[in-house]
Parts: C-alpha cells; sequence; structure tokens
C-alpha cells in the first residue's frame, strides 16, 4: 500500500538569452549596485520571440522524466503551474501533454503566481495519496517577460524567465509529508496586471498587460507572512526548526529569503540560493532552485526540506518533504 508521493525526478531550463544588470543599465535608470544590494539579482534569462511557456516547459520537464527514468507511457498527471499560459486555452498542460506524447490522463493548469508550484506539489501530493495517480508530472513555467514593462526600472530588473519541473511517484518511502496552501484575495491591487480576457478594456485596448506592484508593502507582507508559514509547517509536523536540512525558498529576492532563514534559525548556506542567477520566475522559481540544489550534489536523498513561497494573490504555502 503506497502512503507518501516522493519526488523521484527533477528537471530545470533557463532561455539562452541572459540580461544582465550592466544590461539594463542601457535601457533604464539603474545601476548594477543598486540591484544586486536590493534584490540579489545579477542575470535574468528572457525567451526569444518563438519561444513559449510550453517550450520551457518541455525542457524542464523532460530532464525530470530523464532524472526519474520515466517515459511518456508512465506519466498519469500533469500539472503546469503558470500565469503566462501560452494559449487562452487549451491550457499549456495540454500543450505539454501532447509534445511529450502522453494521452488520455488529467492534465490542467493551476494559477497561483509565484506560489504555483508549490500548489501544484501540493495538489499532485492529494492525488498520489487518493489513488487517483502513481506518476505525476509537475512543472512550474513563465514567460514572465511578456508581462514586464522593460521601460520601468521599478519592476523590470526583478523578473524573468524559466521553468522547472518534478516527477512525483507513489511510494511506500517518506516524500511529501505536508503542505499548506493560503490566499487572501483582499490583497488584490498590491500585486497585479490589470489587464485580462474578460474585464474589459483588455490589454489589446490599452490597459496596462503589465505587473504593477506596491513593492515595500509585497516586501512586507511576503516576510510576515513566509515567517508565520514557516511556524505553521513545524507545527504541523512536530517539528523543531533544526530538523530542516535545506530551505528551498520562492526565488523573488535575497533580502526576503535571509529574512525568512533568520526566522528559521538557518545558517545561510543550507539555504538555497538561486535567485543571483535567473530573477523572479514567479511558478519556476522554486524547482529551479529545487533542481540546481539536486544535481550539484548539496541535496541528498533521505534529507528534509522545506520549500516556500509568497505571490500575487496573495497565495502563500509551503511542503515539507523527505527528499
Ligand atoms: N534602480 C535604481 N533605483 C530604483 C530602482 C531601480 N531599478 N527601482 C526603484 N528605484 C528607486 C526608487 O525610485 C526610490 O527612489 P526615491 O527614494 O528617490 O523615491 C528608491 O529606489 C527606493 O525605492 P524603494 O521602492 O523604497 O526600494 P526598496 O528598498 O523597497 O526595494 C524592491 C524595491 C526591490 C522592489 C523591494 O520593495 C522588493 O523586493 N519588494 C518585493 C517585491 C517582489 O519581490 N515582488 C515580486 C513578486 S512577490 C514575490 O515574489 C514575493
Amino acid at each position: 500500500m503506497n502512503c507518501f508521493a516522493r519526488i523521484t525526478g527533477t528537471g530545470s531550463y533557463l532561455p539562452a538569452k541572459a540580461v544582465t544588470n550592466h544590461d539594463l543599465e542601457n535601457t533604464v535608470d539603474t545601476s548594477d549596485q543598486w540591484i544586486r544590494e536590493r534584490t540579489g539579482i545579477a542575470v535574468r534569462h528572457i525567451a526569444s520571440d518563438d519561444e513559449t511557456t510550453c517550450d520551457l516547459a518541455e525542457q524542464a520537464a523532460r530532464r525530470a522524466m530523464e532524472a526519474a527514468g520515466k517515459t511518456a507511457a508512465d506519466i498519469d498527471l500533469i500539472i503546469v503551474a503558470t500565469t503566462t499560459p501560452d494559449k487562452i486555452f487549451p491550457s499549456t498542460a495540454c500543450l505539454l501533454q501532447a509534445r511529450l506524447d502522453v494521452h488520455g490522463c488529467a492534465a490542467f493548469d493551476i494559477q497561483a503566481v509565484c506560489t504555483g508550484f508549490v500548489y501544484a506539489l501540493g495538489v499532485a501530493d492529494k492525488f498520489i495519496r487518493g489513488g487517483g495517480a502513481k506518476c505525476a508530472l509537475v512543472v512550474g513555467a513563465e514567460t514572465l517577460s511578456r508581462i514586464v514593462d522593460w521601460t520601468y526600472r521599478t519592476t523590470c530588473v526583478l523578473f524573468g524567465d524559466g521553468a522547472g519541473a518534478a516527477i512525483l511517484e507513489a511510494s511506500d518511502e517518506p516524500g511529501i509529508l505536508s503542505s499548506h496552501l493560503h490566499a487572501d484575495g483582499e490583497y488584490e491591487k498590491l500585486l497585479h496586471v490589470p489587464g485580462g480576457v474578460s474585464r474589459k478594456p483588455g490589454p489589446l485596448e490599452g490597459d496596462p498587460g503589465f505587473i504593477q506592484m506596491k513593492g515595500n508593502e509585497v516586501f512586507r507582507m511576503a516576510v510576515n507572512t513566509l515567517g508565520r508559514i514557516v511556524d505553521e509547517t513545524l507545527e504541523a509536523n512536530g517539528l523543531e526548526k533544526s530538523d530542516i536540512d535545506w530551505l528551498v525558498p520562492h526565488q523573488a529576492n535575497i533580502r526576503i529569503i535571509s529574512a525568512t532563514a533568520k526566522k528559521l534559525a538557518m545558517p545561510m548556506e543550507r539555504v538555497v540560493v538561486t535567485v543571483d542567477q535567473h530573477g523572479n520566475t514567479s511558478a519556476a522559481s522554486v524547482p529551479l532552485a529545487l533542481d540546481t540544489a539536486v544535481r550539484d550534489g548539496r541535496i541528498q536523498r533521505g534529507e528534509t526540506l522545506l520549500l516556500e513561497a509568497f505571490g500575487g494573490g496573495f497565495t502563500w504555502g509551503s511542503v515539507l518533504l523527505k527528499f
């Protein structure tokens, strides 16, 4: 009797085009020093004009499947977390399903902005524990560059494109121990893209289809909320801070990450930080960080990982797992 969902492979992908802080100095009134000091970001990757979220997702998914030793025939659930789908419909998960030559299984997108991958893992875990799937492909993929105003220095320095993926399999051995998913739509206006499909005028009529954000307020809320979710997760599992081997946080800003690590009394050597290499890639950021630390050998089998994220909605959540 399988009772856990366990990560058996991870993968990630960044588009080839890298845009450094120095590159941005040429287009907006900013500096490498300002960006590094306030955010920790050094470079972000931008999808080419003919590259879509599904393209990025496919690369990450294939790498995760290879790492887990799985083929298309094994996959029986596909969840893609994204804020920047290729099309209004079909979902990016369905487009990815066709690319991978997977047929018939459930495939759907999750929209929880930066918390998307954590939401997707939580949902896939429930599918697997409930017997509804045995081998799930869970992806976080974004082409956020499409909804960034590249003439506005306050936001354009923060974001980038990328994708990360994990294969989650039913197992007798411990995997995901708990997931904690939250949202409060009251905070819609602090971080949003006003344009949309249903609301008129839409982006095509001139309503800004770009990310708008009250940075200071988002920062404060993110730090406080992530502190609380750490407590909630530890308490739910009867664990102490010292039981966590690795913190794998949403990669938005090094100062938000450091504040959460401090709350956990965790040295930064036990925190996976990749924000310097790709900026805030929203739903892709947690799996990008996870895959990086798995592939470079930092994260080892049997270790206890805390994944957490905060984003537009507001949404926030965590996943505690044995790797
Ligand atoms: N380069 C140079 N100067 C800049 C830039 C820039 N790119 N952007 C803003 N400034 C200026 C501002 O105009 C302001 O100038 P002023 O003092 O003359 O008015 C000054 O820098 C300070 O601006 P603040 O907004 O107060 O800077 P702050 O220290 O708050 O840093 C930042 C801004 C980095 C956006 C921070 O608030 C932040 O990280 N917030 C969280 C936002 C975030 O991560 N959002 C992503 C989605 S949510 C999530 O993923 C958690």
